[in-house]
């Protein structure tokens, strides 16, 4: 059942899993079944990996019509958006141990008409986002430590996700709550019992041997 406020449930399949050789068929074949396309970029800097950036998204872009939730995980998210959006960006999430204050970013991302987001890891508390709720179209919940795929979920993140609920609905905001890391079939349902109502989804999806069959049974997890 939905919380008071809670949106319907919401996939976002991370590319970092797919076969960047086959990047354009993987993302066709889940595209009428998703709702969202998460793409995880990454500087070396902010977390210890590289991923991708401004040339894949635009390609991506003549391929799909997906809405394209841009996680940055770059030290200078700032100084992205511009080129972010024209290469076809629609959100960009930006962490908060970057910002601590996204007044400034959060304005520079309605400028240019791209939804916006904060992004807290593991060990930094709820109480990060709170002040700038209002900014948010999504709040993002690490659970997992950024940088890597396949790892496992850390469920003591919940909490959070229950805090920013609380806070989101007893404030009357739209913002959603996505949660990124470890989400498969048999985490799904506790992030959405706490309240979490968009999924960040890499390799349960896209090292899946069948990625439509794998998003199908997470939603019949949420929806059962
Ligand atoms: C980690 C990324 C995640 C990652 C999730 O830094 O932000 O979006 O792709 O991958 P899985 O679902 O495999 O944990
Ligand atoms: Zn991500």
């Amino acid at each position: 059942m939905l919380a008071p406020m809670q949106q319907p449930m919401r996939i976002a399949p991370s590319i970092l899993a797919a076969d960047f050789a086959r990047l354009g068929d993987e993302v066709a074949a889940v595209a009428p079944h998703i709702d969202l396309l998460h793409i995880d970029v990454m500087d070396g800097h902010f977390v210890p990996n590289l991923s991708l950036g401004i040339p894949v998204i635009a390609s991506l872009r003549k391929a799909t019509d997906l809405f394209f939730d841009c996680h940055l995980m770059i030290t200078n998210p700032d100084a992205y958006l511009e080129p972010l959006r024209e290469a076809g960006a629609d959100m960009v999430t930006v962490h908060a141990e970057v910002f601590p204050d996204p007044t400034s970013i959060a304005r520079q991302a309605a400028d240019l008409g791209l939804g916006f987001g904060m992004v807290i890891n593991p060990p930094t508390p709820a109480a990060a986002v709170e002040p700038y709720l209002e900014l948010c179209d999504f709040a993002v919940v690490m659970s997992v430590h950024p940088g890597f795929g396949g790892q496992t979920f850390i469920p003591e993140v919940l909490d959070k996700v229950e805090t920013i609920r609380k806070w989101v609905d007893s404030q009357g905001l739209r913002t959603e709550i996505e949660i990124d890391g470890g989400i498969d079939a048999t985490t799904i349902r506790s992030a959405w019992d706490a309240g979490a109502e968009v999924f960040v989804a890499g390799s349960s999806v896209f090292r899946a041997p069948d990625p439509v069959a794998a998003v199908a049974e997470m939603r019949a997890r949420v929806e059962r």
